[in-house]
């Protein structure tokens, strides 16, 4: 995948885009990412990227012109662009698990990253083809944003996480949140691993799991339970679960 971002500050990318995966994914040539600053394209002795908002009010908005042009000169790059346009901003849909598996389908992503008071709205009206926000406060500007959406999206493309199925049973993948995770040693300062865990029951653990990811999602998101394909066992368990709830005492059960 190629994604192209539209910003003015390149070089806050640096840290998150030079480590770990996202670095691998690149190295891969799974991954490739570049920059595009509008202030590039500005053509006054102060290379001004921003201006006053008509109408007055605080603040200053971005311009088009240098927006517009950094896309143009993307698209022009890659033709034919297959890709979305997308504009980073607090206003934007919430992005979430779902949308970052529909954005890693794409051969390519533009992101453009907002600064200031905003954009000039015919970025959003005639540029871009979506707009996404990560959460519902208010950020200096859209890079990091960007640099969330791209990580979520590149662990998603094929190869780039080492084994095939860690990104399926992700926290969100199914819909549900993940079940607890242990590692040596199986007693520590005196707390212990669930026994099941070290049974070597294989029907057990899973059962065990499934458990797990039900309870959670009750317990922290039971919205994300009314989205999610239930099976017979799933159902099951959740009764279980409920009729228990009582006894947890606001521990999650072991
Ligand atoms: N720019 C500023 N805040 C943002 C947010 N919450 N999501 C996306 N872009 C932003």
């Amino acid at each position: 995948m190629r994604v192209d971002i539209v910003t003015l500050f390149p070089s806050m990318f640096k840290g998150p885009f030079e480590e770990s995966i996202i670095k691998r994914a690149q190295e891969k040539g799974l991954l490739s990412i570049h920059f595009c600053n509008p202030r590039q394209f500005t053509y006054n002795r102060h290379h001004t990227v921003d201006d006053a908002p008509f109408g007055g009010g605080g603040g200053m908005v971005m311009k088009p012109e240098p927006i517009f042009e950094a896309v143009e000169k993307i698209k022009e790059e890659i033709k034919p662009s297959k890709g979305k346009v997308i504009l980073l901003s607090p206003q934007g849909t919430l992005f979430n698990q779902e949308k970052a598996k529909e954005l890693a389908k794409q051969e390519n992503l533009i992101l453009i990253c907002g600064h200031y008071e905003g954009v000039d709205e015919r970025v959003r009206e005639h540029l871009a083809e979506e707009e996404i926000s990560i959460g519902d406060y208010v950020l200096t500007g859209g890079e990091l944003a960007a640099m969330v959406v791209v990580d979520a999206v590149a662990r998603l493309l094929p190869g780039v996480l080492g084994c095939e199925n860690s990104a399926k049973e992700d926290s969100f993948y199914s819909g549900l949140l993940e079940y607890p995770q242990y590692t040596r040693p199986a007693e520590f300062r005196g707390w212990k691993v669930p026994e099941v865990l070290l049974s070597g029951n294989h029907e057990l653990i899973r059962k065990w799991r499934r458990r797990k990811m039900l309870e959670r999602t009750l317990r922290r998101r039971p919205e994300l339970l009314k989205k999610v394909k239930l099976s017979e066992e799933d159902k099951k368990l959740l009764r279980e679960i409920k009729d228990n709830i009582s006894e947890f005492e606001g521990k999650e059960d072991r």
